[in-house]
């Protein structure tokens, strides 16, 4: 039984429950009150046009983005804030930073540093934030870089290697921290179209190993294969979601039906 179906019988505590969120730059509302739920081992994705805010959603769940209602549980955790004698509160740093080591996040600039190898890239945070030992770190970053096929490749500086091989650097470093979930956010749009593959086969992979991860992507076709969920976003809000072949083949918001047909696949 796949982890799907076991959670059709036993859902359990959520991984990630998100409710009622809302998020505003100054006065402008981006997110209108949005609820999500993941089960482990789900993948879900987010589509929808630029400026809906599947960004900023990805962003409030480690914080990255302050938000001004609602709540994210993430393994029950209240994330960024906590009530307090019926106010609310922002949790101290020391364990927002706790709560934001709990996903990993990959974007579409790599953000590699160009100074250190692909090995010590993914070594970095396992030494100074884990606090592992060295051999420890060395051992646990070259299995992630030779999950992501660049073990070969561990000695060579960010600039010596493609856009794809990068960002596979990229996603061998978040993983390797451990996290609940992974976030990916575009993470093949500043690719040339022949490095997209290859990128996207590492996250496929991911996944049938059971990695849960919440994904925004252009690439509808992948999206279809991996996901257990689709959500499409419009302006702040979930307008529909649901099982990719239902989602894609009878959609029933009319603002769905008009991206898909403006959506190559
Ligand atoms: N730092 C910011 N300051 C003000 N407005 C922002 C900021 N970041 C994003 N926005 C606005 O929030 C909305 C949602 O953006 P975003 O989450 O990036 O959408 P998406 O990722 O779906 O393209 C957009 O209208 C965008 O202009
Ligand atoms: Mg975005």
């Amino acid at each position: 039984m796949t982890d799907v179906q076991a959670s059709t019988f036993n859902p359990g505590p959520a991984l990630l429950d998100i409710r009622g969120l809302h998020k505003q730059y100054g006065q402008v509302e981006v997110l209108k009150g949005v609820d999500l739920t993941m089960q482990r081992g789900n993948v879900v994705t987010l589509i929808g046009s630029s400026g809906s805010g599947k960004t900023t959603l990805l962003r409030c769940v480690n914080m990255l983005e302050e938000f001004q209602g609602g709540q994210i549980l993430l393994e029950g955790e209240s994330i960024g804030y906590v009530e307090h004698n019926g106010k609310r509160q922002r949790h101290p740093e020391k364990i927002i930073a706790q709560h934001r080591a709990m996903t990993g996040m990959a974007f579409q600039q790599f953000n590699l540093f160009p100074h250190l190898t692909a090995l010590q890239n993914v070594t970095l945070g396992l030494l100074k934030v884990k606090k592992l030992h060295k051999d420890a770190a060395v051992a646990l970053a070259e299995k992630w870089l030779e999950r992501v096929g660049l073990l070969e490749r561990r000695n060579h500086f960010p600039g010596q290697l493609s856009g794809g091989q990068q960002q596979r650097v990229a996603i061998a470093r978040a993983i390797a921290m451990n996290p609940s979930l992974m976030l990916f956010d575009e993470v093949t749009s500043a690719l040339d179209p022949e490095l997209v593959g290859e990128v996207l086969s590492v996250i496929k992979g991911l996944a049938e190993d059971g990695m849960t991860m919440l994904l925004v992507t252009h690439e509808m076709r992948f999206a279809f294969e991996v996901s257990d969920k689709i959500v499409f976003m419009n302006q702040g809000r979930i307008e529909e979601q649901g099982a990719p072949k239902a989602l894609f083949e009878r959609p029933q918001s009319p603002r769905l039906a008009e991206f898909l047909k403006n959506t190559r696949f």
